[in-house]
This record gives structure tokens, sequence and C-alpha cells, in this order.
């Protein structure tokens, strides 16, 4: 997975990551102010930067100073095409250094909640915002000189120039980080700069990107071709054939292969939702029997992944052959892994599966309309699409399913006392309201045996384990504080209404070093 999106939007800001922890976050803003943005590293030229015809560009912070060797640099002549650049932390630095300023080493940084004086009633950048404000700093270096053209427009005690600009050549640049909700004007001034320097329409609404991309599909597959869908019960897939939907019609097939590894209930809901509301011709496969035949014996984690993968592939092949004359192939990709497969170079902890990850000889053409979003703009999209709270704000949910969430052979006895257990937890987070707070809340079967004495006899049963994490992203997570009240209910209904368990642990282990899931 490689590339950008084809003109997802008519007006572009570029977020010029230059190692920044916050890149991402500044693409989120500047979405949120109604305009798409899109990352793009710092090695890109001035010739590709304009070939995006971008609105503005945003330089984001990074970790290195400027005067190291090595340090990110932007080719200078993107300070010539007349596009306005706003600097944010390195960001700021560099456009200052790379423009006849002087960036010096403090005698020490500026880190956390910082006053922020603005002068000159805040020059254009800052106009609105009050004299003395809250900012959030993160930095060692600081810059203390401009050139004469250049207006500085507010100071901290450790940083003389915390915010410059030079409005005729288009630079602007905030020391501190505008897009951390610790700055609580940040938000204004990244609009500051997209409304009154880029003069952007800020008119790209879910609404927009519906439009786009169903335009964007139907030139892509034309009058005649046919597509099919791959749905996994999860968000990214049912948005995406939704989406498909719209644009070419009873041209689109799903195809929902029921692994026999999905939670309770979740079969019947995707029928329900998809034939039924969205009238998307469906095929059902079940094919619980088969995987799990191929799963008898298998324990090692990496092993039970692929065995579920493959017999996927198996299963999803044998159905498309009765699609005829399908060309196309839906895949949810989302922008966060269209970034990390440009850049990541990480040690494998799992191989991941899911519907997505159909070999690479597939004879597909793929159509990928969610690679430019966020997952929250995913559920935006699929909410304005009509399609259900129950599809659209559900947790994530693994590829190979219940199977990763077993620890050890996986049987069909086993996983109809998780789907029991887990139906608990999940139900028990949506009647506490904890639902769009908990990234995910589960229940795994560990596999262990213990002692208990429930109704004065002796029982030796199956503990459970009950995993609930917030998160952003996944890529980090935090065990979630529940209430004990809340706990208490959960073990109290899995002990009462699951046979076979007879004991109910919490996992108090964050990502790192866990994971989220337990295989
Ligand atoms: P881990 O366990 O690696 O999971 O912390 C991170 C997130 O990814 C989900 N997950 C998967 N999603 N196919 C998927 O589509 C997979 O094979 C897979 N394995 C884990 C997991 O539920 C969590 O949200």
């Amino acid at each position: 997975m490689t590339g950008t999106p084809a003109d997802p939007a008519e007006e572009t800001v570029l977020v010029v990551d230059f190692g920044a922890q916050y890149a991402q976050l500044i693409a989120r803003r500047v979405r949120e102010a109604n305009v798409y943005s899109e990352i793009v590293p710092h090695t890109i030229t001035a010739d590709e930067v304009r070939a995006k015809a971008p609105t503005g560009i945003i330089f984001s912070g990074g970790p290195k100073s400027v005067h190291v060797e090595g340090a990110p640099q932007i080719d200078p002549e993107v300070y010539d095409l007349g596009v306005p650049v706003l600097g944010i932390c390195y960001g700021a630095q560099l456009i200052a250094h790379q423009n006849d300023g002087t960036v010096g080493r403090n005698e020490r940084g500026e880190y956390g909640r910082t006053e922020l004086t603005v002068k000159d009633a805040g020059g254009s950048l800052l106009e609105g915002t009050p004299g003395t404000q809250t900012v959030w700093m993160s930095h060692f270096d600081a810059i203390t000189d401009v050139p004469d053209t250049f207006d500085v427009i507010a100071s901290t005690p450790d940083a003389p120039v915390a915010a410059f600009e030079n409005a005729d050549a288009g630079l602007y640049g905030v020391q501190y980080h505008p897009e951390v909700v610790h700055s609580p004007f940040g938000q204004h001034v990244i609009e500051r700069f997209l409304g009154d320097a880029c003069g952007a329409s800020q008119a790209w609404t879910m609404a927009s990107v519906i439009d786009t991309q169903v335009e964007l599909i139907q030139q892509q597959v034309g009058d005649e071709g046919r597509v099919i869908c791959a749905l996994s019960g999860g968000v990214d897939s049912a948005v995406a054939a939704a989406l498909v939907h719209k644009a070419v019609g009873d041209r689109l097939t799903c195809v929902y292969v029921d692994t026999g590894l999905m939670r309770k209930g979740e079969s019947d809901q995707i029928v329900e939702t998809f034939e039924r509301h969205q009238k998307i011709e469906l095929i059902h496969v079940s094919a619980a029997e088969r995987f799990f035949e191929h799963l008898q014996g298998v324990i090692d984690p990496e092993q039970k992944r692929k065995t579920i993968g493959e017999q996927f592939i198996r299963v999803f092949e044998a159905a498309k052959a009765s699609v005829e004359g399908a060309q196309y192939l839906v895949q949810g990709t989302l922008y966060p892994d269209v970034i990390e497969s440009g850049t990541s170079d990480a040690a494998k902890i799992k191989s991941h599966h899911n519907v997505g990850g159909l070999p690479d000889d597939i004879e597909f053409e793929l159509v990928e309309p969610l690679r430019s979003l966020f997952k929250d703009e995913v559920r935006a999209v699929g909410t304005e699409l009509g399609l259900p709270d129950e599809i659209v704000w559900r947790q994530p949910f693994p590829g190979p399913g219940l199977g990763v969430r077993i620890i050890g052979e996986v049987t069909p006895e086993k996983v109809a006392v998780l789907q029991e257990a887990d139906w608990i937890v999940r139900e028990e987070i949506r009647l506490a309201g904890l639902d769009r707070e908990i990234w995910q809340a589960f229940a795994v079967l560990p596999g262990v045996n213990s002692v208990g004495v429930m109704g004065d006899e002796r029982t030796y049963a199956d503990a459970v384990i009950i995993r609930a994490v917030t998160s952003e992203d996944a890529m980090t997570a935090d065990w979630a504080r529940l209430p004990y009240e809340l706990l208490d209910r959960m073990s109290n209904r899995i002990i009462n209404e699951v046979a076979g368990v007879n004991r109910v642990a919490y996992d108090i282990t964050s990502k790192p070093p866990g994971t989220i899931e337990w295989e």
C-alpha cells in the first residue's frame, strides 16, 4: 500500500513531517477546521509540492536541533512557491534558520504549560486571542532573532520569538504546539492560518467526502465494472461497502464469511444491516466447520493466525468465483495504514489478518475509498450514509476473531463460552454509557482452570479475563479504569450466566508492554 489518494478534495493542506509525534494530530486539527490535509515527508521536493497544488503548508515539530548534522531540512525552493507556510516548533525554527533568522541554544528548555505574551495585537496569526495565554511548549533550542521583514508577535520567558509572521512572504511560525488541547487558543490559530493566510474555503465535510468518493469510484469502475467486497463485521469494510454501493448500486456484491469465530449475534446483525436495510447483495458463507477442523491441535498464536487467514482466503476465493466478471475488490484501508506503510520498518509483532489481508496475487483492481480518512472520519461517513450506530460505533475486532482470544486450541465449545462472556462484558459497558470512551472491551479465555466453590460444591472450571482498554489508535493503549461496581456486575453475571466459568480476573496491562489482544 503506497501512494496517496487521488484528488480527495479540492483544497489540500500539506503537513510536512519532520519526525514529530504530532504530525497526525496536526493533520487532524486541520481537518477539524474543514480543510483536507495530507502528511508528506520532509524530503518532498518543491516540484512535488507544486504538483499537489496545496492551499497551505504546515511544518510539524521534530526531535532534532536545526544545528545538528543530518537535521531534517526542506527544499528551500518551497518558500518560493507562493504557498503560505506555518511552522510549528521545529518547523518554526527551520523557517527562521532557512530565512536568515537565528536559532540559539538555550540555557534550559521549556516544557509543558507556559505563559505566552502576545505583541502588536497578535499580528494576523494570533488576532483575536488574549494578550496573555497558556500554550504548550516542548523545546530546547529557541529562535532568538528574525530578519526585519518579520514581525515578532509573541514571546515567553525563554522564547523571545515564540511566534512570528511575515505576511508578505506568507511565512508564519509558532514555537509552541497549537495542535494540542493544552494550548487553548491553538485551534483558533490554526484556523487563522487556514482562513486568513491561506484563504481556504473550509468546505471539506463528510458530505463532500462522500460526493467526491462516489465520483472517483464511478470513474474507476466505469459503467460496467462489477465489484466485490469482503465484509468483516468491522466499521471500515461496512462503510467502504456502503460508499461503493452508493456509487455502483447493484454491481456490488458483498461476501461475508462466517468463520465461527465471530461475536455473539454478529452474523445476524450483518445480514440484517446489509441485506435487509442497505439492500446490498450479500453472499453469506457459513464456514465454521471448516475453520474448526483446521484449527484442531493448533496452539501456537502465529500458526493460529496463519491458519485462519489461509482458510479465509480459500473460502473467499470460492465465493468470489460465483460473482461473474468481478474485477474490482473493495478494501477498507485507512489513512493511518497508508502513512504507516510508508514509514514502517518496525519489527513484526503479529501477523495481522483482516479482510484486507488477502494475498498479493489476487487478480483484482483495488477500490479503496477510505484511504484518505482517519477512523473517526470513517465513522462520520458511515453515519452520513445511514448505517446504524451498532455498526458505526462497534469496537475494532481482529480478523482472526475470537480465535486469538482463546489461548490454546480453539474449539466450538470454547467459542460458545467466550461468546457469552464477551456479550456480557460489552453489554455492561454499553449500559454504563462507556461505549464511546472505551476503545475495546472484551473477554478472553486463557485456558486456565481453577478451583472454586459454588453452592457448597467444589468446582474446577474455566477462568475468564476481562480486557478493557482506552486508546487513540491502538498503537498504544492503557487499561481502562473501570468502576469497581461495573467490574463487579460483569463478574457476577459471567459466573452466574455462563456455564463452565467459576472465576473472573481483570487485565491491568497497558500496551506496551502488553498488546491489546492476548495473541
Ligand atoms: P494488538 O493486539 O496488536 O492489536 O495490540 C491492535 C489492534 O488491532 C486489532 N487486531 C487486528 N485487527 N486484524 C485486524 O484487522 C488482525 O489480525 C488483528 N489483530 C489485532 C486489535 O483488536 C486491536 O484493536
